[in-house]
Formats: C-alpha cells, structure tokens, sequence
C-alpha cells in the first residue's frame, strides 16, 4: 500500500489490524468535491463520521475542505476533536433523547431533525440557528434491504405532505435559517438514482418554499455514493453523477425560485471504503466436505457479511501469485455459525500462519465491531502519504474489557 508491505504491516503490528491509505482518502475526497464543483461551485461537504470515526482520519478529511455529519454526541465529539469547527458540523441523529439533542443547541450545531415530535421536544430549552428536517422522498435505494434507508416503512424522516406544518412551526418559533436533508440508502453505483432523489427533495423544498415564505440555505440530498466490491462491479461514475445530480438541482433552483442554496452532501462509503484493507492471520485450516480457514478476523471485527451477507474481496496475502486453489470459506473465532467473512472462494491452499487481507474494509467496519466472545477490538495503522506508517488506535486489551466493571 503506497509502497508500504501489507505483511509488513501485519509483522509489525501483529493482526487483526486495519491499515488505511492516507493518500487514497485524498484523493477520494478531491475526485468527489472537484466534480461536483466544476459544476456547482456552492456544492458543500459532511463527511459522514460513522462510516469511521477514527479522528485521526477525520482530520486528513476535515483538510480536504469536509465537514462533519455526526448521528451522536461522541461523533460531534470526534469531529471536533479532529479540528471540525462547530458550524461546519450537522446533527442528524435518529431517535435521539433530548439531552444529546440539547448538546447540540449549547453549541449552535446545526441539527437535521429527524421528525417534528423532536423539534418539539427541544424547543423549549432555544433552537440552534440553522434548523432542518429529513424528508422520506418516498422511496430509495441501497445495495440490501437493510440499508434502504427511505420509502414506506423506512424509520427515518418525515412524509413530504408532514413537512411543512414542520418548518412553519420553526419559522412561527423564530427560526430564520433553514436547511431540508434526506438520506435514502447506501452503496448505490447509479448515477440516474441520484438524480431522481434529489428532483424529490427540490420538489418538497420548492412547495414549501412558496407556501410558507421561507428561504433554504442548503438542501442536503445525503450520502449513498456506492463503491464496488466485487470484483465484476464497476465503480460508480462520479463525472456522470454530478453533472446529473447538479443539472436537475439547478434546474428546480430556477423552477421554485429558490435561489443558490448550498447542495449538501454527507458521504462516508464513498470517501473511506476502499482506503482500507484488514489483515488476519490463519490459525487452523479445517478440510472436510466443506474447507474452512479459520482466522483471527470474523464478524466481531467484520460484522457487514453475517449482518447484510455483504461481499468483500479477500485474498491470501502471502500466497498471491499461488496457483494451487481451492474452494474455501473465511471464518473467525466467533461461536456463531453466521461467522463467515467470505463463503466458498476460490483461494490458494491456505495453511496456519498464513495472512489474509479482506479489501474495502474502511467503511462500516471498525464502527459496526464489537467485543463479542469477549475478543478485544483490532489496531489500525495509517500509511502516511510519505509512505510512514504511524499508528492511529492501539489494539485493545483484555484489561480494556474489564475496564467499565465496576
Ligand atoms: C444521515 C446519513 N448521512 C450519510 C450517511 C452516509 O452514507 P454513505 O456511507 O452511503 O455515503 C449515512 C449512512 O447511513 C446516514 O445515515
């Protein structure tokens, strides 16, 4: 990676570990914001912390011009911890209690609320200056049902025929700054999807626009920008999105009057997935009517296969020019039967003390681990532009587990 040995790495540090790409987040960040801004140049970034709210990776993000979407009070924490300013971070939680809600307003976060019932709740202790509302567009899309995350049934948001009684409340409270935001699914690689969401949110904003006279400063149409994992998978094609995405923006801008509010975007996948890769190591190789090679990674690190049967790329990281293949299932150490990080792959002939290396693991990973089986969280290393490698999260211990018993 970046000229640094992923087995290296692995000798080094010991596994399992996380290693990122600094340069690859770079220029993930720069391909996206150059994009968009070629063609609208008041398009304005949140990355979303809890696709990795490793601050230190935060902050090679927050450089590249980003600002934060926090879903939690830690993650408004982690932002600001990595150098995000208070205005340049959105609250968008889901269900949150009033007091994370209030943790937002003693700071002047802007806060995307999730519902009217939540705007209500807070109104009482003041709003924050910039007040916003999530519209369900009605439907979305996502690579599994599990991250379709708008559309009937979809827990998040509000109805658009629900949201203007929303935003006259705000503006009969006093409020003068206004946002709308919607978030409709994740890991989506078509660039026509984007369009069509976002000719939904500028609908819903133009009505209410007129209806109620108030101005939107920005109009946040939310993450979802897809990365493939497979390999037969093709990436997603940014050029292609942002010129859609911007021509049907500016296009319903200049149809509802709205001016030149800032287009929003919270992406996380898009800027972090591919950066990382996870490294394990072979502890026994099981060989009966079915091959298991049996590592220290499985879902406790790497739950998104056993939680959505999501795909990701894993290869035998010593062997890679290995001829001898096999059909083989990847398993951790965790006592579930759903603990497969890769099911029957063609992979050369793994034996004990070999290293795997599971591809695109930056996004969703480490924040969706747990400590089940009692088994402490990995480390994670970033290789520095400059080709150094610095470590950035030291490797739990089992002290770390007993450390809130009290
Ligand atoms: C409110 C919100 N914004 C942004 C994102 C980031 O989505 P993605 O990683 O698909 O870009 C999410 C992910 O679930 C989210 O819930």
């Amino acid at each position: 990676m970046d000229g640094a040995s992923l087995l290296g790495m692995a000798k080094k540090y010991g596994t399992p570990l996380l290693v990122t790409s600094e340069k690859r987040i770079v220029e993930n960040c720069r391909i996206l914001r150059s994009e968009f801004i070629k063609y609208y140049d008041n398009t304005s970034f949140k990355y979303a912390v809890k696709t990795n709210s490793n601050p230190k990776l935060i902050s090679v993000i927050a450089n590249e011009g980003f600002g934060a979407d926090a879903s939690s009070v830690a993650e408004i924490s982690f932002a600001r911890y990595a150098g995000v300013k208070n205005s340049n971070i959105l609250f968008s939680p889901n269900y949150a209690s009033v007091s994370e809600l209030k943790y937002a307003l003693d700071r002047n976060i802007a806060i995307n609320f999730d519902d009217i019932g939540q705007f209500q709740s807070l109104s009482k202790y003041g709003m924050p200056d910039v007040v916003s509302f999530r519209l369900n567009p009605g439907f979305g899309r996502g690579e599994f049902p599990g991250i379709v995350t708008a559309g009937p049934g979809a827990k998040f948001g509000m109805p658009s025929d629900k949201m203007s009684r929303a935003y006259k409340m705000a503006k009969d409270g006093g409020v003068k700054r206004f946002g709308m935001h919607m978030m409709a699914g994740s890991n989506v690689l078509d660039p026509e999807y984007f369009a069509a969401i976002t000719a939904r949110i500028l609908d819903a904003a133009g009505k209410i626009s007129k209806s109620i006279g108030i101005d939107f400063e920005f109009i946040d149409i939310g993450g979802g920008l897809g990365v493939p994992y497979r390999p037969n998978e093709k990436p997603l094609d940014i050029e292609r999105t942002a010129r859609l995405v911007t021509k049907v923006f500016k296009e319903k801008c200049g149809e509802y009057g709205l001016g030149e509010p800032a287009l929003m975007m919270e992406p996380g996948r898009y800027i972090i997935a591919d950066t990382t890769v996870l490294l394990g190591t072979v502890n026994h190789v099981k060989r009966y009517s079915r091959t298991f090679i049996g590592t220290d990674v499985g879902m406790n690190i790497l739950l998104r296969p056993a939680l959505y049967n999501a795909y990701h790329e894993v290869a035998i990281a010593n062997r890679m020019d290995s001829k001898n293949l096999e059909k083989a299932s990847v398993t951790g150490e965790i006592c579930e039967n759903t603990d497969m990080i890769a099911k029957d792959r063609m992979l050369p002939r793994a034996e004990g003390g070999d290293i795997i290396a599971v591809f695109n693991s930056g996004a969703y990973v480490y924040g969706m681990s747990s400590q089940y089986n009692s088994r402490p969280r990995p480390a994670e290393v970033l290789i520095r532009s400059c080709g150094k490698d610095k470590l950035i999260r030291r490797r739990e211990t089992t002290l770390d587990l007993f450390s809130t018993i009290v």
